[in-house]
């Protein structure tokens, strides 16, 4: 098949693409290279990867970039609260409005993924959300990823993907996502100060997160016009079960505050149920993911880690 990747030189997009071109796909990446496009250097060799830079939030970019493919799979965002919370007039540009750009550029017989996200869930009234759990997002990031979404499913043919919070190793690093984060300054600063340690979070890996793309492509019959969560109730852990897993993996000081608070306030347990049961597993625990990301962040030393946000 062909497929247009928007934002396919990110966290996601990286570890996506050169997965879709080794299945001997097509693919052409939209992105601004907003963080660089070094995450895609190992596809430059395949004659069937193309680059275009370029911007979601211009119509005649996506229109164009549309052009001549089978498949959309659309990932180009401002992603995460701080990241939107830092710039709301690009987050809603990029989020709302380049989604509606993607909406209107489709042509008829393409098909639509599209990245969601478990933040448009929010403040829930039950611990345990489902897929019809009304969305309540409480930041800027889920309340554009939950508006962008019914955007997709209105238009049909599509299926938007809900992720848990990502984690682990891809060729463009993210170091703002909390597991990352935690083995990133375990290894480097040896040390860790954790608030609200008893917080509940749901984690998915991000070659599952990729997987999880193929499979709706390789399973459309059944996976059509609906929306799915994308993780696994294995994956459900507090912040403090995170940071422990790292030091099983490496030495550091775990401190665990009483006073400080995170913004990010969810607490929430997901269900999987429902992808689980058009037959998607993931594939990668918090133990593998954690052996992983140890090894990895030890491969780099950032100026800034945190500089996206
Ligand atoms: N990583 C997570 O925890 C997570 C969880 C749930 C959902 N998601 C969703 O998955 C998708 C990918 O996330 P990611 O982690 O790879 O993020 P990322 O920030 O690493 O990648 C986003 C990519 O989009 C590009 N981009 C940004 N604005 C653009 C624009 N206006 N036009 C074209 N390209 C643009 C960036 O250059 C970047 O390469 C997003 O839609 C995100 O909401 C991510």
């Amino acid at each position: 098949m062909r497929i247009l990747v928007t934002g396919g030189a990110g966290y996601v997009g990286s570890t996506l693409v050169p997965m879709l071109l080794a299945d001997g796909h097509a693919v052409r990446v939209l992105d601004t290279l907003r963080f660089g496009g070094q995450g895609l250097l190992g596809c430059a060799r395949y004659p069937a990867f193309e680059l275009v830079k370029g911007d979601v939030r211009d119509f005649a970019a996506v229109d164009d970039a549309a052009d001549d493919v089978d498949v959309i799979v659309h990932l180009a965002a401002i992603v995460g609260y701080p990241a939107c919370k830092k710039e709301p007039d690009v987050a809603v540009a990029t989020n709302v409005d380049g989604t509606r750009n993607v909406v209107r550029a489709r042509r008829p017989g393409q098909r639509l993924v599209f990245a969601s996200t478990g933040s448009v869930y929010g403040a829930v009234p039950d611990y345990l959300c489902h897929e019809d759990t009304p969305r309540a997002p409480i930041t800027l990031y889920g309340e554009t990823k939950a508006e962008a979404e019914q955007l997709v499913l209105a238009a049909g043919d599509a299926v938007a993907l809900r992720y848990a919070t990502a984690f682990g190793a891809s060729p463009r690093m993210r170091l703002d996502l909390m597991p990352n984060t935690f083995a990133y300054q375990a290894v480097h600063d040896r040390s860790l100060i954790v608030y609200e340690g008893g917080f509940k979070r749901t984690f998915v890996h991000v070659h599952d997160m990729a997987r999880s793309i193929v499979f709706a492509l390789d399973n459309w019959a059944a996976m059509r016009d609906d929306v799915y969560n994308v993780g696994h109730e294995r994956m459900n852990f507090t912040k403090a079960e995170v940071a422990r897993k790292i030091l099983e993996h490496v030495d550091y000081y775990l401190y665990f505050a009483e006073t400080g608070s995170d913004e990010d306030k969810r607490d929430y347990e997901v269900s999987y149920a429902k992808i689980r049961s058009r037959g998607f597993e993931t594939e990668i625990d918090l133990d593998a993911g954690v052996a992983e990301l140890v090894k990895a962040v030890s491969l780099i030393n950032v100026v800034n880690p945190y500089g996206n946000v």
